[in-house]
C-alpha cells in the first residue's frame, strides 16, 4: 500500500542538513517502521511505552479491539490493566527523572504585545499540584468531570492538567462558544463544577466572558441542571500579582472596571483558593482505560457529540505524533497557534508537547492584532523553529502580500505545519516558499476530534511532499478508500476515507451514548471506522483529502453541522423551515449560505436578518454566524420531502448546471430562488 520507493518527479524534498538530524530520516526508514507498526502494533507501541512511567502493568492484551458492529459491540482497549497519570508523565517525570524542572514549559504571549510570561516546568508543576488540591477541596474526585471555559492563559493548562492528575475529566469548551452552547455541554457531560475567567481580548474586542458564564449557568439551572460551583480566573481585572500566586502577569491592557457578575453563593476565586493551596499532591493512579476528557465536536444530527479519550493511548500517541511529524528536538521552540478549546490545542499545545519536555508558545490573541505581521513577529522573538497554524490563517496572512512576513527574519523556522481542512496547493506555495523561504518542509496533517492525533501525514525528512496532499498514513494507522458499496478500492482512485484498524489515540466512545458511537463511525460500513471524509489516492499511492462527504461544513477548521445552524434558525418565529449549505469561501474555506422559508405573513427585510444573525451567534458561537441569509418562499425537494442540499449548493454558487433534478417535486421553486440569490454576504 505505501509504495515500495519514494516517488521521483515532481515532488518537494527536505533539506540535506534536517534530514541528518532527523528521527526518522529517509522514505525507506519510515516504510521499514510503517510496516513493524501493522504488523506488530504491539511491540512498536510497547517500545513507545517505555518511556513513560507506569506505576503497575498493563494485565490482558496490550491493544485489544472490535472494529466489526456485526461481530458485536464496538471496543478499544490500550494496555488496559496498567495504571498511571498523565499530568505525572508530563510534568513530575520531566522535573524529576529528565531533570528538565528549569526548562520553559511556555513562553505565553498576550493579545497585546509586551504582555508576556514565562513558565518553567518546575512552576507549571507547583501551579497545577496547588489546583489539584483546590479541586480537591471542592469535593472533585475521580471520574466527575469538570467543565473549563477559559482564554489562552497558561491556567487552562493548569486547570486541565489539574483536573487529569485527580483522574477528573476535563470538558473544556472553546471560550468563542455562546451561553446556550456551554449549558448543552455542560449538562451532557453533567459537570460539578465550572471554570471560567472574568474575561478576556480577542485583538480589540472586549469579551466578558464570566457574563456568558453566568448566563449558561442560568440556563443549566432553569433546566433542572444546578451547577453549585464556580472558579473565576481574574485575567483581566486582577490588582495585585504579587498576592494572587498567579501565572499569568497583570495584563497590559487589564481592565479593572469589567461588570463581573458574582454570585456568593456558586462563585470562587481561583486566586484566593490557590493562595492558601499546597505544592504537595500525590497523582491518582489511573487506569489506561480510564477517561482522561470529553471534548465535543458537531455532529451531523445537530447535537454535539462528547468525544471521550482515555489516559494511556491518547498519551502514547499524541507524544509519538508531535516528536515524529514535528521532528522535534530539545532545542526546539515549538508553537501551535490553535486554541485549546479544540483538539489541535489538546493535543498539540498541551499533551503532546509537555510528554516531550517541549518548549512551546502559547498566544492568546489574533493572526492580525495589532497587524498582520504579528505572527511572524512572535516567530522571531522566541526563535520558533517549528510553526503549526490551519489554512484559513495562512490564507488570511496570504490577501496581504508577503511585505508584512518578509518584516521578520524567520531564520529560526525548520518545519510548518498545517491542519483543519484541506489546503490548497496555492496556500501551501505561498506558505512554503514566503514563509518557510522554501527550507521548511510542510506537515499537511489530516486528522480529527475523534482520531486524538494525526493519522494521515508527511513525515517532515522521509515523505516527498506534493502540495495539498496529506501523503501516507502514521505509524499504526491502515487506511482504505471505499466505493459507495463498501469494496476497498486497489490503487489510483477516489472514494469514503476509512480506517481498518485502531492506533491507541483513537477515540472510545460518545460519552454517555455508545450506540451514537457505533452508528456514527461504525455502521455504514461494518469492520471500518469511517471519517465522513472523501479521499482521492494518486497513482504514486498519495492520499487526497478532498473533504466532508456528510452534511458538515468546514468553517476557518472548525466543523459545524448542518442540522445545527439550521435549528438555530427555526428557533426564530418568523422561520418556518431553514437549509444551510456551504459556499467555498477565499479565507475560510467555506461560508455558510442559509435559505430560510418563513411562515405565513412574515415579510423578510432587514431587521430580520440582522435578527437571524443574531440567532445563531447566540445559539452556537460567533463561528457560525451566517454569511448569506435568502428569503426562500419555497425550497427543492424531493417527492418524500427531503430537501435536495445538492441542488441548494448550486444555487449558492450561481452555478446552473444542477444535475439530474427529476425527483424534484415543484420545479419552479428553483428559478425563483436563482433569481433572488444574494450576491453579498450579510
Ligand atoms: O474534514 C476533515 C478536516 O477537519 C475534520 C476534523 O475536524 P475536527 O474534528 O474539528 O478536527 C480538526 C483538527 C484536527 C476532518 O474530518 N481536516 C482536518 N485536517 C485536515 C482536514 N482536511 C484536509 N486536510 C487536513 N490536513
Amino acid at each position: 500500500m505505501i509504495p515500495e520507493k519514494a516517488p521521483g518527479g515532481d515532488v518537494l524534498h527536505a533539506p540535506g542538513d534536517l534530514k541528518k538530524e532527523a528521527h526518522i530520516p529517509s522514505f525507506e526508514k519510515y516504510k521499514e517502521l510503517y510496516i513493524k507498526s501493522v504488523e506488530s502494533p504491539e511491540e512498536f507501541w510497547a517500545d513507545v511505552a517505555k518511556d513513560f512511567f507506569w506505576k503497575t502493568k498493563y494485565t490482558g492484551k496490550f491493544l485489544d479491539y472490535n472494529f466489526d458492529v456485526t461481530k458485536g459491540e464496538i471496543y478499544i482497549k490500550c494496555m488496559e490493566g496498567a495504571t498511571t497519570n498523565i499530568c505525572y508523565n508530563v510534568l513530575d517525570r520531566n522535573v524529576h527523572e529528565r531533570k528538565l524542572g528549569d526548562r520553559v514549559a511556555f513562553y505565553w504571549e498576550g493579545n497585546e504585545p509586551g504582555d508576556e510570561k514565562t513558565v518553567t516546568y518546575r512552576e507549571l508543576l507547583q501551579q497545577v499540584c496547588k489546583f489539584a488540591n483546590v479541586l480537591k477541596s471542592q469535593g472533585v474526585k475521580k471520574g466527575d468531570r469538570v467543565s473549563i471555559y477559559m482564554p489562552m492563559v497558561v491556567e487552562l493548562v493548569v486547570a486541565m492538567l489539574a483536573c487529569a492528575r485527580i483522574g477528573a475529566v476535563h470538558s473544556i469548551v472553546f471560550a468563542g462558544f455562546s451561553s446556550e452552547s456551554l449549558c448543552e455541554r455542560i449538562m451532557d457531560s453533567q459537570c460539578c463544577l465550572l471554570i471560567t475567567a472574568d474575561g478576556f481580548y480577542r485583538g480589540d474586542k472586549l469579551i466578558n466572558l464570566k457574563l456568558i458564564a453566568d448566563e449558561a449557568l442560568k440556563k443549566c439551572r432553569d433546566k433542572s441542571f444546578p451547577v453549585e460551583k464556580c472558579i473565576m480566573l481574574k485575567h483581566l481585572t486582577k490588582e495585585d500579582e504579587a498576592s494572587s500566586g498567579s501565572l499569568s502577569p497583570p495584563a497590559k491592557r487589564a481592565c479593572p472596571d469589567l461588570q463581573v457578575p458574582w454570585n456568593p453563593e456558586v462563585d470562587m476565586c481561583w486566586h484566593s483558593l490557590i493562595g492558601g493551596a499546597s505544592e504537595e499532591c500525590e497523582p491518582v493512579w489511573c487506569d489506561s482505560e480510564d477517561p482522561l476528557f470529553i471534548l465535543y465536536t458537531s455532529g451531523s444530527t445537530g447535537k454535539p457529540k462528547g468525544v471521550l479519550h482515555t489516559v494511556s493511548g491518547y498519551m502514547l500517541y499524541t507524544a509519538s505524533t508531535f516528536k515524529m511529524v514535528f521532528d522535534y528536538h530539545s532545542d526546539d521552540v515549538y508553537w501551535c497557534t490553535a486554541d485549546i478549546g479544540w483538539i489541535t490545542g489538546h493535543s498539540y499545545i498541551t499533551y503532546g508537547p509537555l510528554a516531550n519536555g517541549a518548549t512551546s508558545v502559547l498566544f492568546e490573541g489574533l493572526p492580525t492584532y495589532p497587524d498582520v505581521s504579528r505572527m511572524w513577529e512572535i516567530v522571531d522573538k522566541y526563535h520558533v523553529s517549528k510553526f503549526y497554524t490551519a489554512p484559513t490563517a495562512i490564507r488570511l496572512l496570504m490577501k496581504y502580500g508577503s511585505d508584512p512576513v518578509h518584516k521578520y527574519k524567520r531564520t529560526s523556522l525548520k518545519i510548518l505545519g498545517t491542519v483543519g481542512e484541506p489546503i490548497n496547493p496555492e496556500a501551501w506555495q505561498w506558505y512554503y516558499n514566503v514563509v518557510g523561504e522554501k527550507r521548511c518542509p510542510v506537515v499537511d496533517t489530516f486528522w480529527q476530534t475523534e482520531t486524538g492525533g494525526h493519522v494521515m501525514t508527511p513525515l517532515p525528512a522521509a515523505t516527498p511532499m506534493k502540495p495539498g496532499s496529506a501523503t501516507f498514513p502514521f505509524f499504526g494507522v491502515v487506511p482504505a478508500i471505499l466505493n459507495e458499496s463498501g469494496e476497498e478500492l486497489e490503487g489510483p482512485s477516489e472514494g469514503y476515507l476509512v480506517f481498518k484498524q485502531p492506533w491507541p489515540g483513537v477515540m472510545r466512545t460518545v460519552y454517555g451514548n455508545h450506540l451514537r458511537f457505533e452508528t456514527t463511525y461504525f455502521k455504514k460500513f461494518p469492520g471500518y471506522y469511517v471519517t465522513g471524509d472523501g479521499c482521492r489516492r494518486d497513482k504514486d499511492g498519495y492520499y487526497w483529502i478532498t473533504g466532508r462527504i456528510d452534511d458538515m461544513l468546514n468553517v476557518s477548521g472548525h466543523l459545524l453541522s448542518t442540522a445545527e445552524v439550521e435549528s438555530a434558525l427555526v428557533e426564530h418565529e418568523a422561520v418556518a423551515e431553514a437549509a444551510v449549505v456551504g459556499r467555498p469561501h477565499p479565507v475560510k474555506g467555506e461560508s455558510l449560505y442559509c435559505f430560510v422559508t418563513l411562515n405565513d405573513g412574515i415579510n423578510y427585510n432587514q431587521k430580520l436578518e440582522a435578527e437571524l444573525k443574531k440567532q445563531v451567534r447566540e445559539k452556537i458561537g460567533a463561528i457560525a454566524t451566517p454569511d448569506y441569509i435568502q428569503n426562500a418562499p419555497g425550497l427543492p425537494k424531493t417527492r418524500s420531502g427531503k430537501i435536495m442540499r445538492r441542488v441548494l449548493r448550486k444555487i449558492a454558487c450561481n452555478e446552473r448546471d444542477l444535475g439530474d433534478v427529476s425527483t424534484l417535486a415543484d420545479s419552479s421553486v428553483i428559478e425563483h430562488l436563482f433569481e433572488n440569490r444574494c450576491y453579498t454576504a450579510v
